[in-house]
């Protein structure tokens, strides 16, 4: 197999394709890891099928031809991250009542253009790129092991959950990829708006996607809260029906 398509950076590095593009090649370990751990697109935890996944190569690029354009743009502000006293980098809330029209795949190709924009960013200014420059909370999951742990009384568990937590509180970009499930518990909804609070209190931006209108935020969580989640934030809704499984 040809390892330049193995590679994030493929369409951007001058070695691509080339006999010095291999698993031994500084930058895949920086991105992709080693021997399959580590490596920043594996340590925002994204599912290993979206790892490669770009604007310019997402399935949902076609479909969501208007939305794409917004996004271009979009990500071009990317390397505001370096300037000091530069405009904020906006947060995205991506939404769509119908399920499968791309919005988890977008936010996984942007958080994944986050990186690669901090990567190579930090690297032309001689400075050391950040081990986990962004992070994907998949929420639903991450309920599902919430009320696993509780239920369990699960200790270790729990600290995981902890930790997860503060991880997505901190981390300079983040994908908080279905929030706003109203069937959510009391606590477990008490967590997320910890995340999203801390978040918009620090001016971090996050990539929001929802089955909810964003007006909806403040039914979910709280007035407030709604006001801090739409502060400095793209709404983007995505059309059609449902494309799942039709790859
Ligand atoms: N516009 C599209 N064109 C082609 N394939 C698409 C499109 N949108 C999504 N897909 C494919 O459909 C599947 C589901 O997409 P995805 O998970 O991104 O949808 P979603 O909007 O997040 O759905 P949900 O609301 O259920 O979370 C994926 O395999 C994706 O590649
Ligand atoms: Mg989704």
């Amino acid at each position: 197999m040809n390892h330049a398509k193995l590679c994030v950076l493929s369409s951007r590095c001058k070695l691509a394709n080339g006999p010095e593009c291999n698993r031994q090649c500084p930058h895949y370990i920086s991105l992709h890891g080693y021997s399959g751990t580590g490596g920043r697109i594996s340590n925002a935890g994204t599912p290993a099928d979206y790892r490669l996944l770009s604007l310019a190569n997402s399935p949902a690029r076609e479909s969501q031809s208007r939305v794409y354009a917004t996004l271009e743009k979009y990500c071009a502000t990317f390397d505001r991250q370096f300037e000091d006293g530069a405009d904020r980098i906006k947060s995205l809330y991506l939404w769509s009542e119908s399920p499968g029209t791309g919005k988890t795949t977008t936010a996984i190709a942007v958080l994944n253009e986050w990186i690669t924009a901090h990567y190579l960013g930090a690297l032309r200014r001689n400075r050391q790129p950040s081990q986990t420059p962004a992070v994907f909370l998949d929420t639903n999951a991450f309920q599902t092991d919430y009320n696993l742990a509780t239920m369990t009384n699960d200790d270790e568990a729990m600290a995981n959950i902890k930790s997860t937590i503060l991880r997505v509180q901190v981390a300079p970009y983040a994908v908080l990829d279905d929030i706003g499930v109203r069937s959510a518990s009391e606590a477990f909804r008490s967590y997320v708006h910890a995340i999203i609070n801390h978040r918009t209190a620090n001016g971090l931006p996050t990539v929001f996607t929802s089955n909810l209108p964003i007006e909806e935020m403040a039914v979910v969580f709280d007035q407030r809260l709604y006001d801090r989640i739409r502060d400095q934030c793209a709404v983007l809704a995505f059309s059609g029906t449902s494309k799942r499984g039709r790859r």
